[in-house]
């Protein structure tokens, strides 16, 4: 029997509700924060809170249960989601029935924990990464009068199997293959809120992606913290490359994207499979952190700038229209401005398509937190801003080189930017906006660029 079947006869869940509420028509708020990583997990919570009988709203004052689904990655992250926590106070004090709930990576520092029992005692359920299934016991317990509810911890953590999933879109879909890190760079505090790593059965996520491929979904973004170490650990006889070339004999008009890898275990059997598979979009993000090898070795990433040039050489020869991302952090612990330059020289060797850059922000219980940092936060900023640019500059080129070009596209929705346009993600995930019309949003479309500013390409239909 599956989890969904046992929450769905969960009467005794539905009879506290009713006692509790005293009215049958639930509403509940789930908002996230994060990764993708994150977004899946509330794809979960909210596929739980529909089978547990609440409807699902964007307006958390009409809601009677109020989740927070949270991340831990930088300081500025977890402060903005403190504020958001301190917000939903008011909501508890109108109505002290809502149940208010906190999950995601926060919880699982000890240190958060104990902030929250201190100032954050209005907060009923808490929960960590690796306890979604249990949500509907949790409840319960809160609901039979238990006082802020915790559960967190890492060590029997499931994979989240045959749990129902809501998923935020019908037409891209996110699709976890492996839960956890064990990489431990010593900046990242992710190894300590998602635990150890480990893979979902390979047959299990073929016929997830089966059954997402059937109901029209045209996109499908496989989700890890390092893709490339899929099964490895685990001993499954199938590795990342293997389940790449499987999901792409899937029939159908459909793309496959994956997120994270990690440039320690990209292999060229990977590079060679994605270039040997058609639906497998040829877009890389490889975060590279720093194009200094002292640095590297201190954030214990495992490889060197020139393993890392070395793989995207050999991605090119096989995949001469490859588009690269990355993330890089500046200002780690003692990186002097030569180490600095490095990073702009690696910037400017590979020319990505976009970059994901971040000013080094110290976790508390990583090694980095402990290693002397006398950078001053305005010669980081200083470096942030150089790197900018000049990713600018190179996006700017690249958009020109654009322009005359016609690319497949995938319409997303509405522009953000100008009324009666549109967005599309090229498969190199380059946005292109374009007049067109709402039907057309969740179509693959073909667009041309006619027009290119640094961050926008404006195209036509043909
Ligand atoms: N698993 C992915 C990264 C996940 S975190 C990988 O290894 O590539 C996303 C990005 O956040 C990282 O790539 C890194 O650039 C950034 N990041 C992580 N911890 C950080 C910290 N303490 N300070 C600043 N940036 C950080
Ligand atoms: Fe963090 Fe490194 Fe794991 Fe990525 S690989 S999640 S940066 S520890
Ligand atoms: Fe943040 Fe947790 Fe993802 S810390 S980046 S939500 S794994």
């Amino acid at each position: 029997m599956t989890n969904k079947a046992l929450i769905n006869k969960d009467r005794a869940l539905a009879q506290l509700l009713q006692e509790h509420f005293g009215y049958e028509d639930l509403y509940a708020y789930v908002r996230t924060f994060g990764c993708q990583g994150n977004v899946a997990d509330s794809e979960i919570i909210k596929g739980i809170l529909e089978e547990i009988g609440f409807n699902l709203t964007h307006d958390i004052k009409k809601a009677d249960m109020i989740l927070l689904n949270t991340c831990a990655i930088r300081e500025n992250a977890q402060n903005r989601a403190f504020g958001n926590i301190g917000a939903i106070k008011k909501y508890k004090e109108t109505n002290p029935k809502v149940i208010t709930a906190l999950c995601g990576c926060m919880p699982e520092q000890e240190y958060v924990i104990k902030k929250i029992k201190k100032s954050y005692t209005f907060l009923d359920l808490i929960f960590g990464t690796g306890v979604l299934k249990s949500l509907p016991t949790l409840l319960k317990r809160s609901l039979k009068g238990e006082k802020m509810v915790i559960e967190t911890g890492n060590d029997a953590l499931g994979l989240n199997e045959g749990l129902p999933v809501k998923r935020d879109s019908d037409f891209k879909a996110f699709l976890p293959i492996l839960y956890g890190c064990d990489n431990f760079c010593s900046y990242c505090v992710v190894p300590n809120v998602r635990g150890r790593e480990r893979s979902r059965p390979f047959n299990n996520i073929l016929k997830e992606a089966e059954n997402l491929v059937e109901a029209g979904y045209k996109e499908i973004t496989l989700l890890g913290q390092n893709v490339n170490s899929y099964g490895l650990k685990d001993g499954f006889k199938e590795n990342f490359a293997a389940l790449l070339l499987a999901l792409d004999q899937i029939q159908g008009d459909f793309w496959i994207r994956f997120m994270t890898s990690h440039p320690k275990d990209c292999s060229f059997e990977l590079l060679e499979a994605m270039a040997q598979a058609p639906k497998v979009a040829k877009h890389l993000h490889l975060p590279f952190q720093s194009g200094n090898d002292r640095i590297l070795q201190t954030m214990n990433r495992g490889y060197t700038r020139a393993d890392y040039t070395r793989l995207l050489k050999y991605a090119k020869t096989l995949m001469p229209d490859l588009s690269v991302t990355g993330d890089v952090i500046v200002g780690f612990p003692g990186e002097s401005e030569e180490e600095f330059e490095d990073t702009l020289s690696i910037v400017n060797e590979v020319e990505f398509t976009s970059l994901y850059t971040f000013i080094f922000s110290p976790r508390e219980g990583t090694p980095a937190a402990e290693m002397l940092d006398e950078t001053s936060e305005e010669a980081k900023s200083q470096r942030f801003n150089k790197l900018i640019s000049l990713q600018e500059q190179i996006a700017a080129l690249r958009s020109e080189k654009m322009v005359g070009n016609v690319y497949k596209v995938l319409c997303e929705g509405e522009s953000p930017n100008k009324p009666g346009f549109f967005v599309g993600r090229t498969e190199g995930n380059i946005i292109i906006e374009f007049p067109g019309s709402a039907d057309k949003i969740g179509s693959f479309l073909t667009a041309r660029v006619i027009k290119a500013k640094t961050w926008r390409l404006e195209g036509q239909l043909i």
